[in-house]
C-alpha cells in the first residue's frame, strides 16, 4: 500500500492540545489497522511568527501544497496582536484556504444521546438530528472587494466590505452540496438573504436553476438567513444538508453546535475540487478555534479533532469502516462517562483533553 502524507498543523491556543490527542487516535489506526501514513507537524500561526518570522512559513506552505490531507489544530492565540496586521492577514487561516482553493467546508452536526443533557436545547427536539452545513468558504464579503477603513471629511471614519459572489462560485458549492445530498436524504435547503441583498438574489437563482436542470431528484427549499437561525434552535432535526454562504455558514455552524451538546464537539472538512488525478485538496480541523482562555491548561474538549480524523479517513482515505468505528469509539467514550469541562454535567467529574483522547483510544481497542 502506497504511504500517504499527512501535515499536522498544530497551530496555536488549544490546537496544539488537541491535535496530540487526534494524532494519537491516526497512530493508533497505523498500528492497529494497516494503514500506511506518514505524520509529519509544521509550524503555523502565532509560534511561527516569533520562530521563522512568518505566520505560514516557506516549508509549511511546500508541506501542505504535497499534502495528500491536513489535519490543523487552531490559530490565533491571545499574543496575536503581537504580529503585524500585514503578516498576520497573509498567513491567515481563511488566506490559506483561498490559497488550496478549499471552497466546501462540511460541518456536520449530530446529536449523540449520551450528550443530550450537555446541549442548550430541550431533549425531545434532539434525536434524529443529523444534518451537515456546506459553507462556501473562499468567497463572499470575507474576501470581497473594496474592503478596509477610510477616513471621511471631518475626521469621520467608515468601515466597509463587499458581499460578491458569482454563478460560478454559487453552483460550485451548490453542486458540493446537491451532491452530498444525493448519498443522504436528499433534502437540500439553500440559505441566503435574497430579501435584502442582490448576492442573495442572484445565489437563490442559481441554486434553483442547477436543481432544475442536474438534480431533479433532490428536494431544494430556500430560507433566510434569519428564518434558519431560529429554525436551527426551534426544530434542527429537520434539515439534512444545508448549502450557504461563508458568512452565514460561519455564523449559522456555531449557532447549530449547541445542538451536539458543545461547539467543542464539531468536526470539518474543507475541500477543493477533485483533479484530473482523482485527488482533492483536503483540510481537516475542529470548528472551535484556538481558545486561548483556556489554552495550556490541558482541559479542551479533543472529540472535534478526533471526529475530524473520522472525516478524514472517510473523505481523502477511503476507508469509511475506520471512520465509522471512530465514530462508534467517540459515542463509546462517551457513554463510558468521559466528559471535558465543555460537556460535563453538574457533578459530574470532567477528564483532561488526554483523559478524553485515552478513553476513545480504549473504546477503539474494544470495539475493533
Ligand atoms: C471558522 C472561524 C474562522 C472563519 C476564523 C477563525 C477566521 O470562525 O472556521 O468558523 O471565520 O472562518
Ligand atoms: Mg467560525
Amino acid at each position: 500500500m502506497r504511504q500517504q502524507n499527512i501535515v499536522i498543523l498544530p497551530g496555536d491556543g488549544v490546537g496544539p492540545e488537541v491535535t496530540a490527542e487526534a494524532r494519537r487516535v491516526l497512530e493508533w489506526f497505523i498500528a492497529r489497522r494497516g494503514l500506511a501514513l506518514r505524520l509529519d507537524a509544521y509550524p503555523y500561526g502565532a509560534d511561527a511568527y516569533r520562530l521563522h518570522g512568518q505566520v505560514l512559513p516557506k516549508e509549511t506552505a511546500e508541506a501542505i501544497r504535497t499534502a495528500h490531507a491536513i489535519l490543523f489544530g487552531a490559530m490565533g492565540g491571545t499574543d496575536g496582536d503581537a504580529i503585524p496586521r500585514e503578516a498576520r492577514v497573509a498567513g491567515g487561516l481563511p488566506q490559506l484556504r483561498r490559497s488550496l482553493e478549499l471552497f466546501a467546508n462540511l460541518r456536520p452536526i449530530v446529536t449523540i444521546p449520551a450528550l443530550y443533557e450537555s446541549s442548550s436545547l430541550k431533549n425531545r427536539l434532539l434525536p434524529g438530528v443529523d444534518f451537515v452545513i456546506v459553507r462556501e468558504l473562499i468567497g463572499g464579503i470575507y474576501f470581497g472587494k473594496p474592503r478596509g477603513i477610510e477616513t471621511l471629511a471631518k475626521g469621520e471614519r467608515r468601515g466597509f466590505n463587499t458581499q460578491t459572489y458569482t454563478s460560478s462560485e454559487i453552483r460550485r458549492i451548490a453542486r458540493f452540496a446537491f451532491e452530498l445530498a444525493g448519498s443522504r436524504r436528499r433534502q437540500v435547503c439553500s440559505v441566503d438573504k435574497a430579501n435584502v441583498m442582490e448576492a442573495g438574489v442572484l445565489w437563490r437563482e442559481e441554486v434553483q436553476a442547477l436543481r432544475d436542470a442536474e438534480f431533479p431528484d433532490i428536494a431544494l427549499r430556500h430560507m433566510y438567513v434569519d428564518n434558519c437561525a431560529m429554525q436551527l434552535v426551534r426544530a434542527p432535526a429537520q434539515f439534512d444538508v444545508i448549502v450557504t454562504d461563508n458568512m452565514f455558514g460561519d455564523i449559522l455552524s456555531d449557532c447549530a453546535a449547541m445542538a451536539a451538546g458543545s461547539l467543542g464537539m464539531l468536526p470539518s472538512a474543507s475541500l477543493g475540487a477533485v483533479d484530473q488525478a482523482g485527488r482533492r485538496a483536503a483540510l481537516y480541523e475542529p470548528v472551535h478555534g484556538s481558545a486561548p482562555d483556556i489554552a495550556g491548561r490541558g482541559i479542551a474538549n479533543p472529540l472535534g479533532a478526533i471526529l475530524s480524523v473520522a472525516m478524514m479517513l472517510r473523505l481523502s482515505l477511503e476507508r469509511p469502516e475506520d471512520a465509522a468505528l471512530l465514530e462508534r469509539a467517540v459515542e463509546a467514550a462517551l457513554v463510558s462517562g468521559a466528559r471535558t469541562a465543555d460537556i460535563c454535567e453538574p457533578g459530574m467529574p470532567a477528564v483532561s483533553t488526554s483523559e478524553m483522547g485515552a478513553a476513545v483510544i480504549a473504546a477503539l481497542e474494544r470495539l475493533q
